[in-house]
């Protein structure tokens, strides 16, 4: 439709799809332009979406397209560079996670894009998977009573490294790539972390960091939080890419388990239902629940820029759970508790 927003793409290599996939499901936006400095990748997701505009330089594609917004989905290294491009071009941004090897380089970017009037998201989906969203309305119904105790928990042997090589030779693994889900997934059902400790391991040795992590963390309001996440756990039901969590409170107990099952117990008794995901015609096993996540955080990505809102991921929020992940670094490197930016004060 002629009034629908104008999106282009950067970066068209393994993840792309599932964006090119869900921007199709999505009402009001399309992406009219490809923009990959890989010639072989551009082409070929050119032809797989019949998107005709391709471009191997972002700054030229900005110069020749008119965008109303880039989705960015390269890896964390060229974020800074392509973020603050977009921005200067005046189009709001989304920007895939990690956001940034480092936290200068994300409030670089927040800042970039506040002062160019831009719209900045952080394309963090693990909180727009279905099953999350129907557990979060548990939780806020108070059905359980004010929680006090979360565990967050994902634990797997799948073959990762497959698909995205760089896992396993990167300096940094399971925090940076999956822990940050987990990390963001705590803040929105717990609220903001005071402070943690982290203990991290490396179990297969073929692989260059850590691959199991372990965070006990302190939330706001005494609550307590507990994030498991390991690609050596060779279990009895292997779940990838599930996460499983359990949410108690003063008056129950909510518990997204295996296969989507929630239960909810509270004084009434327990009473389980299935929340899977969403699927669509292009969606795979067993990455349905990712899939699902794409398309909802798409979607709200549009609302955002249709009302003008703030998007619930945006740049700035995400600076707290990036804090997290390097905060979850330092204390297994020094074996110390790290305390957070709000804990001191600092926000
Ligand atoms: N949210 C999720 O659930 C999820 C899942 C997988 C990957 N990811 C994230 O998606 C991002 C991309 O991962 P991937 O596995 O698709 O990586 P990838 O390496 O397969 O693809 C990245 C593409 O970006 C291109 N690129 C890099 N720098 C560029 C530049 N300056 N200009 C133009 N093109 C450039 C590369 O040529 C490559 O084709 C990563 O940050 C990863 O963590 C997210």
């Amino acid at each position: 439709m002629a009034d629908d927003l104008q999106g282009g793409l950067i970066g068209c290599g393994y993840f792309a799809r599932n964006h090119l996939n869900g921007w199709r499901e999505v009402e009001g936006a399309g992406i009219v332009s490809l923009c990959d400095q890989d010639q072989e990748a551009l082409g070929q997701a050119a032809s797989d979406f019949g998107i005709p505009e391709q471009y191997t330089d972002p700054q030229a594609m900005l110069e020749s397209e008119d965008l109303d917004f880039v989705d960015v989905v390269t890896q964390a290294p060229s974020h800074r560079f392509l973020v603050e491009l977009v921005a200067a071009s005046g189009a709001h941004v989304i920007c895939q996670k990690p956001f940034a090897p480092t936290l200068d380089d994300a409030r670089s970017m927040v800042v970039a894009c506040n002062r160019a009037g831009v719209k900045l998201m952080v394309h963090e989906n693990f909180r727009w998977q279905r099953p999350m969203r129907e557990l979060y309305e548990v939780v806020s119904s108070g059905a359980i009573g004010e929680p006090f105790f979360a565990r967050v928990e994902f634990r797997s042997a799948w073959d990762v490294y497959a698909n995205q090589p760089y896992l396993a030779t990167d300096e940094r693994f399971i925090v940076y790539d999956l822990g940050i889900h987990l990390l963001d997934l705590a803040r929105f059902f717990l609220g903001e972390v005071e402070q943690l400790y982290a203990r991290s391991q490396r179990v297969n040795p073929d692989i260059r960091a850590e691959d199991v992590a372990t965070i006990v963390m302190d939330v706001a309001g005494g609550k307590t939080c507990v994030v498991e996440a390991s690609y050596a756990s060779k279990l009895e039901h292997e779940v990838f890419p599930q996460t499983l969590i359990k949410i108690e409170g003063e008056r129950g107990a909510a518990v997204l388990g295996r296969d989507y099952a929630l239960s909810v117990t509270n004084e009434a008794g327990t009473e389980t239902r299935a929340v899977p995901p969403h699927t669509f015609d292009w969606s795979e096993s067993p990455g349905q629940a990712i899939q699902d996540g794409v398309v909802s955080i798409q979607r709200h990505w549009v609302e955002c820029l249709r009302t003008d809102a703030e998007p619930e991921t945006s740049g700035s929020d995400n600076l707290r759970t990036l804090e997290l992940v390097f905060g979850t670094y330092r204390s297994a490197e020094e074996r110390s508790v790290y305390r957070t930016e709000r804990s001191l004060g600092s926000w």
